[in-house]
C-alpha cells in the first residue's frame, strides 16, 4: 500500500458541479482517466482540494455536498488519517437514515459496518447491499456483523458472493441508491491474485452510475501499492 487515492464521483445528472478527489500522485484521477470517461459520464476533477505541491488552502465551494469536510481531506494528506476514514467521514455527509447503499467491495466487511450504522433506522427502510467475489470475504462479513449489530439490523444487509460488476442482477431494478462503494485493490489478508480489474471495474462503475439517485455518491478508494497494479481479475 505504497500510495493510494481517494476518488469521490457524484452522481453528474443533476449534480453535475461537482467531484472531489484527494490525490497523492497527481491532480487528476488516474483510475477514471484511464477508463476515458468523459466529463459528462462521470465527473472526475473539477476540483483538487488539495494540491500536490502542498498547498492545503483550497476550499470547497459552499454548494459542495462536502463542504465543511476540508479539515479531514487536510488530514488525510498529511498522514493523520486513513484514507477509508475519510472515506467515512464523507458517506455520512451524504447519507440518511433509511438510505439504500451498496458496499461494492466488502472486503473483511468495516465499510459494510459503517454503511449499515450509517443508513440503519427504526423503521427498516435502510438497505445494504455488499457483494464479493471472495467466499472468505463474505464470511469475514457477516461475522463481523453478527459480532457488532443486532439481528434486526443484520436483516438490512443483503450480501452476494458475486463480483461486482453484476451489481444490477441483485439489486431490485429501480432501486434508488444513495453510494456506491469501491474498495479496490488487494484484500488485504486476503488473497493477493484477486485483485480488482479496470475492466470489471468500470463494468460495475457503469451499473453504478444508472442506479445513482440524483445527488448520490460513488466512492473509490484505490489502492496502487500491490504489485498487479489494477490489473487482474474480479
Ligand atoms: C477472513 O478472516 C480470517 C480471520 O481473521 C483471515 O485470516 C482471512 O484472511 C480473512 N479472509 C478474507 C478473504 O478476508
Amino acid at each position: 500500500m505504497s500510495a493510494l487515492r481517494i476518488c469521490l464521483c457524484l452522481n453528474p445528472v443533476l449534480l453535475n458541479r461537482f467531484l472531489t478527489q484527494t490525490n497523492l500522485l497527481s491532480s487528476s484521477c488516474a483510475l477514471s482517466s484511464s477508463l476515458k470517461w468523459t466529463s459528462k459520464s462521470l465527473c472526475c476533477s473539477s476540483k483538487s482540494i488539495v494540491h500536490s505541491n502542498g498547498d492545503t488552502s483550497t476550499s470547497l465551494s459552499r454548494n459542495c455536498p462536502l463542504s465543511g469536510l476540508e479539515d479531514e481531506l487536510v488530514g488525510y494528506r498529511l498522514g493523520k488519517k486513513k484514507a477509508t476514514e475519510v472515506a467515512h467521514l464523507v458517506w455520512r455527509h451524504v447519507l440518511h437514515k433509511g438510505d439504500i447503499v451498496i458496499d461494492a467491495t466488502c472486503g473483511n466487511g468495516y465499510d459494510t459496518l459503517a454503511m449499515l450504522k450509517m443508513v440503519a433506522d427504526e423503521s427498516g427502510s435502510g438497505r445494504v447491499y455488499g457483494m464479493d467475489i471472495q467466499i472468505d470475504a463474505l464470511k469475514n462479513t457477516s461475522s463481523l456483523l453478527d459480532a457488532t449489530v443486532t439481528q434486526k439490523e443484520k436483516e438490512l444487509v443483503k450480501l452476494f458472493p458475486i463480483c461486482h460488476s453484476r451489481m444490477d442482477e441483485v439489486v431490485p431494478e429501480n432501486t434508488a441508491v444513495r453510494l456506491v462503494a469501491f474498495n479496490l485493490g488487494y484484500l488485504p489478508g486476503g488473497d493477493k491474485g484477486i485483485i480488482t480489474t479496470s475492466k470489471t471495474t468500470l463494468l460495475a462503475l457503469e451499473a453504478a452510475k444508472k442506479m445513482l439517485i440524483s445527488g448520490g455518491l460513488i466512492s473509490l478508494v484505490v489502492y496502487v501499492g500491490h504489485p498487479g497494479g489494477r490489473i487482474g481479475y474480479c
